[in-house]
């Protein structure tokens, strides 16, 4: 959402600390009515579910990283829905657009948020990227946001880089949801191999779980905080999982570690 601006990087931030936690929630598809159903789960409400263990838990977070399909309704009111939930976390918020979020009302109702901002903490940079293109299910960067992406891998050089985008650049072997993916991974990855420091791709969109290894470069999914599809089918299929949400942790050693966790109802 933020692109390039006059040849600079916009939203750098820098923060030093032993470790920077993150927690990732993809996938709300909320509404203007907190009654609304996505498939047949009120999505305010596992949303809702979905904080409530993360607030009862020990586990603490400094960041979170919200990853796409914030609203299912385009309307400003899931967005103020959303911070509704969000806000009382009390935590700074990266907001990234999916296929189903209008980026006009995401900057309106979002404007204290990062949106696509590019951090550094811990020794790493985690960088947001924007995959939605304009009236299409699937993702693309396309020349800016690739551009962009090559400049934070540049001036990252010999840091660790985790990528949070909502389009999976890889194949799931799940027919239907890789017709889907990120139309120009093959651009992605050549910036990424040409660099060398990108560790971690954290995406939403598939609505299911997943951990695959793209050379030295681990991808993981995380399930949505509503309703998950099949892994596997070859088309639209419904799975019965709960919601879920990922904890990360990016060390100031380079190392990183994630975990997922399930919300049952
Ligand atoms: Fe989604």
């Amino acid at each position: 959402m933020r692109k390039q601006e006059d040849g600079k990087i916009v939203d750098r931030q820098i923060v030093q600390a032993e470790r920077t936690r993150v927690l990732q929630l993809t996938d709300p598809h909320l509404f203007a009515d907190r009654d609304g159903r996505l498939r047949g789960r009120i999505s305010w409400q596992t949303l809702s579910a979905v904080i409530e263990h993360y607030l009862k838990g020990s586990w603490r977070a400094d960041l979170v990283y919200l990853t796409g399909d914030l609203a299912q309704d385009e309307s400003l009111g899931a967005y103020r829905n959303l911070r509704d939930a969000v806000d009382p976390l009390g935590l700074p918020v990266d907001a990234i657009p999916g296929n189903h979020d209008d980026p006009d009302i995401m900057h309106e109702a979002l404007s204290t948020y990062g949106l696509c901002s590019m951090r550094e903490t811990s020794g790493w940079t985690l960088i947001g990227l924007d995959s939605r293109q304009p009236g299409e299910v699937a993702g693309r960067l396309g020349p800016e946001e690739l551009k962009r992406f090559d400049a934070v891998l540049e001036i990252s050089s010999g840091r660790p880089v985790a990528a949070f985008l909502h389009h999976p650049p890889i194949d799931l072997q799940s027919e239907w949801i890789d017709r889907i993916g990120l139309e120009d991974r093959d651009s992605f990855f050549d910036l990424a191999h040409k660099h060398a420091n990108l560790k971690l791709v954290v995406c939403g969109h598939a609505h299911q779980a997943f951990d695959h290894s793209e050379g030295s470069i681990r991808v993981v999914g995380t399930p949505s905080t509503v309703r998950q599809f099949k892994p596997g089918a070859a088309q639209y299929e419904l799975d019965q999982q709960p919601p879920a949400y990922r904890r990360l942790e990016f060390r100031a050693d380079g190392s990183f570690s994630t975990e997922l966790v399930w919300v049952e109802q």
